[in-house]
């Protein structure tokens, strides 16, 4: 008989990326302190486009995305690192969210939410670091209602060849020590996992930083 069971994520490189997380949670808002400046408008930007009321947030990390969370949507944050999720709580307290965000430990790969529960899903800097990030977009296909969309802000490999080259060779060594794959093919892997891609913005660094805008297929 033909196994028709839908893949499932590799242990070990999941294990592999929580653990560099964990390593970097106590110091990751400090880490990304100076690039935040640069992120803060295109998060504001992302935030502005979210569709829907019932909005899930995956890799959630220290809540960065909170502050720009929009009033009245109700937000379930999950993240596979609990020492990022711990930081993401306080800010929600901090913030005084904790009445409309629910954060739980998971994995993007594979999620516990029923089919078409949410209006719709971000990621922001997240598919960098999904060990199998096709798997990790099909599952935003399934747990977000069709005709939802999904919102992503990513970093991804430069168009320019020479650049691009430069960024898979380094990747390895960026991958061990920031916990960021940054070859990764986000366009085509959104594609890839049967979303419709409705926009694209570059935002700079060459084509590096893109904000992409998905809609689920209607069934
Ligand atoms: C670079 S941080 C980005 C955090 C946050 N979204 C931001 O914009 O600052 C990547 C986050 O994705 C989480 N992550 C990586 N793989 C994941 C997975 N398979 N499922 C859920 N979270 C994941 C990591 O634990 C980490 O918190």
């Amino acid at each position: 008989m033909v196994n028709v069971s839908s893949p499932k994520p590799d242990p070990f490189a999941t294990n592999a990326t929580r653990r560099r997380y964990q390593r970097l949670s106590p110091i990751y808002d400090v880490m990304e302190g100076l690039a935040e400046w640069r992120y803060h408008p295109w998060r504001t930007k992302l935030w502005s486009q979210v569709p829907g009321l019932c909005v899930l947030e995956v890799g959630v990390g220290t809540g960065k995305n909170m502050p720009f969370y929009p009033a009245g949507i109700s937000i379930t944050g999950i993240d596979l690192t609990l020492g990022m999720l711990q930081r993401a709580q306080k800010r929600a307290g901090d913030l005084l969210l904790r009445s409309r965000v629910e954060l739980h430990i998971g994995d993007a790969q594979q999620m516990d939410f029923p089919d078409g529960k949410f209006d719709s899903a971000v990621a922001t800097f997240v598919f960098c670091s999904v060990p199998d990030p096709v798997l990790g977009l099909r599952e935003l296909k399934r747990v977000v209602k069709p005709g939802g969309r999904v919102l992503l802000l990513e970093h991804m490999r430069s168009p320019n060849p020479f650049l691009g080259a430069v960024m898979d060779f380094l990747n390895p060594l960026i991958v061990r020590t920031m916990g960021a794959n940054i070859n990764r093919q986000t366009v085509e892997n959104v594609r890839k996992a049967g979303l419709e891609i409705e926009q694209i913005d570059d935002l700079g660094a060459g084509g590096i930083f893109k904000l992409i805008v998905a809609r689920i297929p209607s069934k």
